[in-house]
């Protein structure tokens, strides 16, 4: 059951508004590892989580926990470093709750990134990946309980989950600046133990190409209130069974340290155009 309500997201935006002048239009939910974008947000005002009412605390190893709220690339956006999964033992209604807090102060356009293992064998790590569309496998949704009327419908469409207008932008923004960029779908597992060989042979007959532990619940918060969606994946690993190596949080660290420069330069670029 839904134990926030629209006052709660109510009481949280008007916090996040009293503490900035700006708007922000644009909001940025950053993977593992990928915080490092809100070093380049301009005139950044930082909140702590632990000062928005009713925010959640983020309690893993690289992520933490703040909203930066500044100028990117000319825009105004919001970016969360740091994101609640529900493996950390947070409801749906939990993780998505930022996003709705999101476009209660404004935010027309969500782009969501996270670290995820490639299951399509062509993947290499360190590969971007444009998430066309997800799977989601882990057995919650955040819209479970009663509508709230004024954030969506009760059956919202998911066909356009992730907008092909965003992802038309994204591949400019890639082809302009000389890399390639895959283009896959997306499988949202609960975790936090990483799958099996199997799982993985399971989800690759699917049509999945990447899979990770984020992001599922934030979307369909995201499209259930009329936000426009961009996702990127970072392939972070291989997925299991596909290298003879076991899977570490270490390695996903590692490759988004790497990609780091190609990811700051897709996303700055990308939002000048949004
Ligand atoms: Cl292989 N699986 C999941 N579920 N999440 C990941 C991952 C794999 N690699 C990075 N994140």
């Amino acid at each position: 059951m839904n134990v926030l309500t629209g006052s709660h997201i109510r009481e949280a935006a008007e916090y996040i508004t009293s503490r900035i002048k700006v708007k922000p239009e644009i909001g940025l939910i950053m993977g593992s590892g990928l915080g490092i974008l809100g070093d380049y947000i301009e005139e950044a005002v930082t909140i702590n989580y632990e000062d928005i009412p009713h925010f959640p605390l983020s309690t893993v190893e690289g992520h933490a926990g703040e909203l930066l709220i500044g100028t990117l690339s000319g825009r105004t956006v919001v970016l969360m470093r740091g994101r609640f999964h529900m493996y950390e033992g947070y409801g749906p209604e939990l993780t998505a709750f930022p996003v709705r807090v999101m476009k209660a102060i404004g935010v027309a356009t969500l782009v969501v990134t996270n670290a995820a293992g490639g299951i399509n064998q062509g993947y290499d790590p360190g590969d971007l990946m444009l998430i066309s569309d997800h799977i989601n496998l882990t057995g919650r949704n955040p819209l479970i309980g009663p509508n709230d009327d004024e954030l969506g419908v009760r059956f919202p469409d998911m066909s356009e989950a992730y907008s092909s207008r965003l992802r038309g932008l994204a591949r400019q923004t890639a082809e302009a600046q000389g890399f390639t960029l895959r283009e896959g779908v997306y499988v949202g597992i609960l975790g936090p133990s990483y799958e099996t060989p199997a799982e993985i042979r399971m989800m690759r007959t699917m049509g999945a190409d990447a899979v990770g532990m984020s992001t599922v619940a934030e979307v369909i918060a995201a499209r259930h209130s009329g936000i426009e969606v961009l996702g990127i994946s970072c392939i972070s690993n291989m997925a299991s069974g596909i290298l003879n190596q076991p899977l570490s949080h270490a390695e996903v660290m590692e490759t988004t340290e790497r990609v780091k420069t190609r990811f700051l330069s897709l996303v700055n670029g990308l939002i000048a155009l949004l």
